[in-house]
């Protein structure tokens, strides 16, 4: 198990997963509770997670993401939808173009350092064809797709990607 700093330090986008190794059931549910462990408005995590394991599906995911080929390739893909009218019930609009959205994307960030944790990797994937997520999934009206994570174990130790440097990013007062 690694700290915090590391598990963060160790998270890169993982575009490549060893072939024929699932990810365990046990290790998936963990990934799912520390998703929703993230915080939320209000605490109505305003959102949901679909879990596709199945390859055909996972194959018209990829093409719903413009044939992003690792999609097709991941083990696992974790779905993550808001439910706006969740949030906007206690919140109003803000809940429904704000909160939902961050309700969401805080869980998937959640998930995506707890596979680290978990010995594997992931990728968010964000370039994808929502209403063909949609009707694959089958997702009712209600929610909008808008994050997925494919995940799995690395195959690949990606050159960790630059980052801008603190100071162009951050003000103090
Ligand atoms: C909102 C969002 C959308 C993204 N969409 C895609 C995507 O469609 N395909 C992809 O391969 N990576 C996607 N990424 C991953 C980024 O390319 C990646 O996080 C970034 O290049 C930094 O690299 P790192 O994750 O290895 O630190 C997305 C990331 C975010 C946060």
């Amino acid at each position: 198990m690694w700290d915090f700093f590391a598990t963060v330090r160790h998270r890169h986008s993982v575009r490549q997963y060893r072939q024929n190794t699932p990810v365990e059931a046990e290790k998936l549910h963990a990934i799912l509770e520390m998703a929703t462990a993230a915080p939320s408005a209000g605490d109505l995590q305003a959102y949901h997670i679909h879990v596709i394991t199945d390859e055909t599906c996972l194959q018209q995911l990829s093409q719903a993401a413009q044939q992003q080929e690792f999609i097709r390739q991941a083990p696992a893909c974790l779905v993550f939808s808001t439910d706006p009218e969740r949030s906007s019930r206690e919140f109003g609009d803000r809940g429904r173009q704000l909160y939902a959205i961050q309700d969401a994307t805080i869980a998937a960030s959640y998930a995506q350092l707890a596979a680290v944790a978990a010995g594997l990797a992931s990728a968010w994937v964000g370039y994808f064809d929502e209403k063909q997520v949609r009707s694959i999934l089958d997702i009712p009206e209600a929610l909008e797709p808008v994050a997925m994570l494919t995940l799995g174990y690395p195959s690949e130790i990606p050159e960790p990607s630059p980052r801008r440097p603190l100071g162009e990013m951050v003000s103090r007062y």
